[in-house]
């Protein structure tokens, strides 16, 4: 998490690196800093708690200019010390040189002991100050900055993405890139680095992405890039497809209310080219895709948050039509734990951002074991370092998400993953050209439908206000919907902070239900399917504790009105891959509408952030 940025050019630096850091914003908001060079060569920085336009503010309201040709700046999510101006970045060290850091130094006491000896002060209570020091240090004997940077990372243990200044070398930039996510944009009046290309789109469209252990070198009109050893290496140039204003937020209120409503399209570019009327193109999943697909014997998803929420979805699919066995883990426990592996297991990994620091790590542990494994990336974000490491990458194509909660992206997701279902189906025999047809006549379906639940927001903008006094929520589900079930307990309480819990619908009776009154609002998701009946008991059993019931129903389903009960017929006759994507509409609008009333940062929750880069 954390955002940075910084650059050097021709023209002003300030308001590039103040926009940019409004753009970076969700990825870290708690506190902001920005430091440039002033003409005489001297260091003039700004810190403020908070959101970036305090930090505007107060560069307006200086006396010292922030006019500058060169500078670096930040958006801090707090790790190490609590979010105020001291610990917030940019952090200089003997008033020459200054750092921004996104990452953690997980080595940093033992750093921080050893300077401290040395006589370096800390001002700070951020791992973040060793960064600072240990460069220094290096300046002193090596006298080149390159030299000096390449020299102290080597002593760092952790993720980093790191911009330095010095005023003793005024027209260079040196970034280094280890485990968090660093670009470097080319423009024409100089050039920048950020954590992502978003926050340069307004001045740039070519960009370097860079890789990890790459040092580089920036300057008005040049960049030359290291590896760790200091031997000069090429990366390549590529062009963005990123549009400025598919980041801004037209006529809607919130990124999440608008990322919400752009679902439609984004599952119809999700599945353009990549289906028929009749049939889901393997190729999709790239030219060994079948090869590798005919191979497995096991699946292994791994994820976090949201896209693991989809992944335990997209088990229901993969046991259920394509009739191979998955399992489904998060990526933070998955990486520490010594799991039984397979030879022949496909393992799929899935981002939105591409950049979550536990979800890499476990892409990085598998791929070192000694098995016959296949790696397959489902991401957001093309150039990102999950697509990078994976063998196979399929692009979900939501467009940039930028509200913290996900929305399109979980969507997007499922439709991918129901492809791959039916890809793997084939593969394996396991699924009929009717089956297929069917299957595929319910994606080409979806843009539609969603529109169509769409304009039930009005009805579950009204039901939202019944959460005004709520404080605490149970989501049920049965069978896949039990997955559906999560993601909207999990949107409920990232924005709107009502402590939200789900449970497969059958396992109430084993010890949830004693959490259920008259205060518990119970959302129910009942699509008409095998399991329907049961549902219907569970809701009985909820009914008989008074708890205030909402259920999103299968107009089939029919299910019977009963006192405290507000029934919203969502859809109607949907496939077991169609049902799941539908009824995630709903609950974004209901958590979106209850984060309004409870007049929450809906797009920046506390203590939250976008891509999560830090363990
Ligand atoms: C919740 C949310 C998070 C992310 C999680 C993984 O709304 O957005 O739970 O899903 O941090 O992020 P990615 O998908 O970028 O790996």
């Amino acid at each position: 998490m954390c955002g940075i940025i910084g650059g050097i050019c021709r023209n002003n630096i300030t308001p590039i690196l103040i926009d940019g850091l409004k753009k970076l914003e969700y990825r870290g908001y708690d506190s902001a800093g920005i430091i440039v060079l002033t003409k005489n060569n001297k260091f003039n920085r700004s810190r403020s708690v908070g959101k970036i336009n305090n930090l505007e503010q107060k560069i307006k309201n200086k006396k010292t200019t922030f006019e500058s040709k060169i500078g670096i700046a930040h958006n801090r999510w707090a790790t190490h010390g609590e979010p105020s101006n001291r610990n917030a970045h940019p952090h200089i060290c003997n008033n020459v040189i200054s750092v921004v850091h996104n990452g953690i130094i997980e080595n940093f006491a033992k750093l921080k002991a050893k300077q401290k000896k040395k006589g370096y002060k800390f001002t700070s209570d951020t791992d973040t100050e060793v960064i600072v020091h240990e460069i220094h240090e290096y300046l002193q004997s090596e006298k080149n900055l390159v030299k000096a940077v390449q020299k102290a990372v080597k002593n760092f243990e952790g993720s980093y993405g790191i911009g330095v200044i010095s005023n003793q070398y005024p027209n260079q930039v040196v970034a280094v890139k280890n485990n968090s996510p660093l670009i470097i944009g080319i423009g024409k009046d100089g050039n920048f680095i950020a954590s992502d290309q978003m926050a340069l789109i307004n001045v740039t469209k070519k960009f370097i992405y860079l890789k990890d252990g790459d040092i580089a070198n920036i300057g008005i009109d040049s960049i030359s890039i290291f590896d760790k050893n200091c031997n000069p290496i090429k990366r390549q140039t590529k062009i963005s497809k990123l549009k400025s204003g598919q980041i801004s937020l037209g006529n809607y209120k919130h990124y999440m209310q608008k990322e919400i409503f752009e679902q439609p399209q984004a599952i119809q570019d999700t599945l353009e080219s990549r289906i028929t009327k009749k049939s889901v193109l393997a190729s999709a999943f790239g030219y060994q895709a079948e090869k590798i697909f005919s191979k497995i014997k096991h699946i292994q998803i791994i994820a976090c948050g949201t896209s693991y929420n989809a992944g335990l979805v997209a088990k229901y699919w993969l046991e259920g039509i394509a009739k191979i066995s998955t399992n489904v883990e998060v990526a933070s426990e998955y990486r520490y734990r010594n799991p039984i592996i397979f030879d022949d297991t496909l393992f799929i990994f899935i981002s939105q951002s591409g950049e979550t620091a536990d979800t890499l790590a476990a892409i990085k542990t598998v791929k070192k074991l000694d098995k016959k494994i296949y790696t397959l990336s489902i991401c957001n974000c093309a150039e990102s370092s999950l697509t990078r490491e994976s063998k196979l990458t399929f692009l979900t194509h939501a467009g940039p998400e930028i509200g913290v909660a996900s929305t399109k992206a979980f969507t997007t997701q499922l439709a991918s993953l129901a492809l791959l279902t039916v890809v793997i189906g084939k593969c394996h025999n396991k699924i009929s050209k009717q089956q297929e047809a069917k299957i595929v006549d319910g994606l080409n379906k979806l843009p539609g439908l969603i529109s169509k639940t769409l304009k039930q927001e009005e009805q579950i903008k009204q039901l939202a206000k019944t959460f005004k006094n709520k404080f605490n929520a149970i989501f049920i589900g049965r069978g896949s919907m039990h997955a559906i079930a999560m993601e909207g307990a999990l949107k409920l309480k990232e924005i709107s902070y009502i402590h939200a819990e789900a449970y497969p619908a059958g396992e109430l009776k084993h010890g949830p239900i004693a959490l259920i009154d008259k205060d518990t609002p119970v959302i129910a998701i009942a699509p008409k399917n095998d399991l329907l009946d049961k549902l219907k008991s569970n809701l009985q059993e909820v009914k008989s504790r008074g708890s205030k019931m909402i259920v999103f129903e299968d107009e089939k389903s029919q299910i019977t009105k009963m006192q405290n009960m507000t029934i919203i017929p969502t859809t109607t006759n949907l496939g077991v891959i169609t049902a799941p994507i539908i009824f995630t509409i709903p609950l974004q609008l209901l958590s979106y509408h209850v984060a309004l009333i409870k007049k929450t940062n809906v797009d920046q929750p506390r203590n939250l952030a976008k891509s999560v880069t830090v363990e």
